[in-house]
């Protein structure tokens, strides 16, 4: 098949551009190299992708290229681009959200409406969506209460995804992703910033006091998510969540990396607004209707991320 990545040098999307190019499909990726991290590590990131023959890359804005004619020709949308970061979506940041979030989704589903080949629009969503939800594990007929203005914004991507798939069949899927870790995190995330710490002897900044728990998912499970959700015979405007299964305090993630590491510096900070005590989603409908399961163990996860780490961050 033919694929349109939107975010394609970023954590998610360059993972899945290439797993998409292993398995024979050819990818057009769209990416804006935007500068919420270093830009070196998505040049970094689709290097391999770039070496595909398969493989086409499109430096823009989905807020300002022209859409149509990079949508008409494919068969599936995964739809990874956003400005992600709970903490820096309060204040004057907010409007990159609105902007990578909503409006950059809206665009997208629009130009897809006029598409006669699409027969799926993957959207990455958000267990953010759920705030403090009402109840753990959390399934997706729980009311979304999110907690931060970028839970917000991935909340009304996702009813926009819902709105074009009921009033236009667009044939989307919204999965959430719970705590997405492995090679290529983010550097603004929790595992990388525990790993370069450990591996470069620095202390390590937590926020809150390391009790709150997180469903981690890793990235191979998340990428199997999108390609099984992309061949699906489901009906259009579905919500399913995407969650490793294994809530997890931050303070047994420190564990497991001071025993990789042999030792570790820790310094607790306070929490920030719009971060959530807990994640835990129930994956019934998605190992129902995908049937999809995570298959890599938070250990055997972190391992694999620390080893990538090592390689990035010697010093
Ligand atoms: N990483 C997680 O744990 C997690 C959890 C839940 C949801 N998500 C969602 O998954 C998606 C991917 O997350 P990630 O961790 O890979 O983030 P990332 O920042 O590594 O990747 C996102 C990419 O989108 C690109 N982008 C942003 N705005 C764009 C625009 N207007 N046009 C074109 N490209 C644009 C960025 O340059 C970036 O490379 C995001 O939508 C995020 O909200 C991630």
């Amino acid at each position: 098949m033919r694929c349109l990545v939107t975010g394609a040098a970023g954590f998610i999307g360059s993972t899945l551009s290439a797993r998409l190019l292993s398995e024979g499909h050819d990818v057009v990726g769209i990416d804006i190299f935007s500068d919420y991290y270093d830009i070196s590590i998505k040049r970094r990131n689709i290097a391999e992708s770039l070496q595909h023959e398969r493989f086409k890359l499109i430096e823009g804005d989905l807020n300002r290229a022209d859409l149509s004619p990079l949508v008409r020709d494919v068969d599936v949308i995964f739809h990874q681009a956003g400005q992600p970061g709970v903490r820096k979506s309060w204040g004057v940041d907010f409007g990159t959200y609105i902007d990578a979030n909503i409006r950059a989704t809206q665009r997208l589903l629009e130009a897809a409406k006029d598409s006669e080949r699409l027969s799926r629009f993957v959207y990455a969503s958000s267990s953010s969506v759920y705030g403090n939800a009402e109840r753990y594990p959390t399934t997706e007929e729980d009311v979304p209460r999110p907690v931060s203005p970028y839970g917000v914004s991935k909340l009304a991507a996702e009813h926009l995804c819902s709105l074009y798939a009921q009033n236009f069949g667009i044939p989307t899927v919204s999965l959430r992703y719970f705590t997405v870790y492995g090679p290529r995190q983010r550097t603004d995330m929790a595992f990388t910033r525990f790993i370069r710490a450990a591996i470069r002897r620095d202390s390590l900044h937590v926020y809150g006091d390391g009790t709150q728990l997180r469903d981690f998912t890793y990235i191979d499970d998340v990428v199997t998510a999108n390609t099984l959700a992309a061949a699906a015979d489901i009906p259009p405007g579905g919500v399913y969540n995407v969650a490793g299964g294994s809530t997890t305090s931050i303070r047994e993630v420190l564990e497991i990396v001071r025993e990789l590491a042999g030792d570790l510096e820790v310094e607790f900070e306070p929490s920030v607004a719009g971060d959530v005590f807990r994640t835990g989603g129930s994956t019934d409908r998605i190992r129902r209707d995908l049937g999809w399961s995570a298959t890599v163990t938070l250990r055997e996860g972190i391992t694999k991320q620390f080893e990538w780490g090592e390689a990035q961050f010697a010093v």
